[in-house]
């Protein structure tokens, strides 16, 4: 199966989803405009108090908003995706703070888009790279926090990435977890979906991370994906913060 991530469309589409002002989204249509900004607001509605050296970690970053957003809390942030096309944009984004992309109109009509990085953001305090969160190279460890954003049901083996999670997150430490839980046999086994046997999936989370990690905060967090100008993917995911023991 290739790899939709890697796609043109959905490359266009994470840079608006990341980058673009509330108009260049929703322009003048009527729509939920509080689901405009989620990667901004993946961290800005979850994180706690963080040290000034802090080391943060953005798992499945995409084309790299949240991981620009860590660094306004972070002395360094690690960016990671199995996607080299988003990590390409999310390079280009922080060695020259913009990226070139395209907002689809309808059909073929498309308009040119500019992504930028956010004034006030220290650059250098990022760094990107292309990982699979089910098999993370062995330094990654120790992070004052860590987030995973929409990025479990999204996962082969879901259960690879959470189980590596008291490693990847030091003691007092936060995790920050998004997740509509749109499980989908497209991406994961149905064996390996946390919702199964009649239970919820938030259920099952909580009893995977409960040994290592206290939930501290859970917060709704919906999201406004646009393809064109009069389609969207809207979602609530369950924004959670868990303190590692
Ligand atoms: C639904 S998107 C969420 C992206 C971003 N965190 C956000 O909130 O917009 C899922 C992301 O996970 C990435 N991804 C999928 N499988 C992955 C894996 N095995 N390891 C790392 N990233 C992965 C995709 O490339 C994509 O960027």
């Amino acid at each position: 199966m290739t790899n939709p991530y890697e796609s043109d469309q959905l490359l266009a589409e994470y840079l608006l989803f990341h980058y673009g002002a509330d108009d260049e989204i929703l322009g003048k249509l009527p729509g939920p405009r509080e689901a405009l900004s989620f990667p901004r607001r993946s961290v800005s509605e979850l994180i706690g108090p963080m040290q000034r050296d802090a080391r943060a970690l953005d798992v499945g970053c995409a084309v790299g908003r949240a991981t620009f957003e860590l660094a306004r809390y972070a002395a360094s942030v690690t960016g990671i995706d199995f996607s080299a096309r988003f990590i390409a944009a999310a390079q280009e984004l922080k060695n020259s703070g913009s990226c070139e992309s395209s907002r689809r109109i309808e059909g073929d009509l498309a308009e040119p888009f500019t992504a930028k990085v956010s004034a006030g953001i220290d650059c250098s305090r990022v760094t990107f790279e292309t990982g699979d969160a089910m098999n993370l190279r062995p330094g990654l460890a120790g992070f004052d926090a860590v987030l995973a954003a929409n990025l479990i049901c999204r996962l082969p083996e879901p259960r690879k990435f959470l189980d590596r999670l008291p490693q990847l997150v030091k003691s007092g430490g936060q995790l920050l977890l998004t997740t509509p839980f749109t499980w989908l046999e497209e991406f994961t086994p149905r064996e390996n979906w946390l919702a199964r046997d009649g239970r919820r999936s938030f259920e099952v989370l909580k009893e995977i991370l409960t040994p290592h990690f206290e939930l501290q905060a859970t917060k709704d967090l919906p999201f406004l994906i646009r393809e064109h100008e009069r389609k969207f993917q809207y979602g609530i995911a369950l924004g959670t913060r868990w303190l590692r023991r």
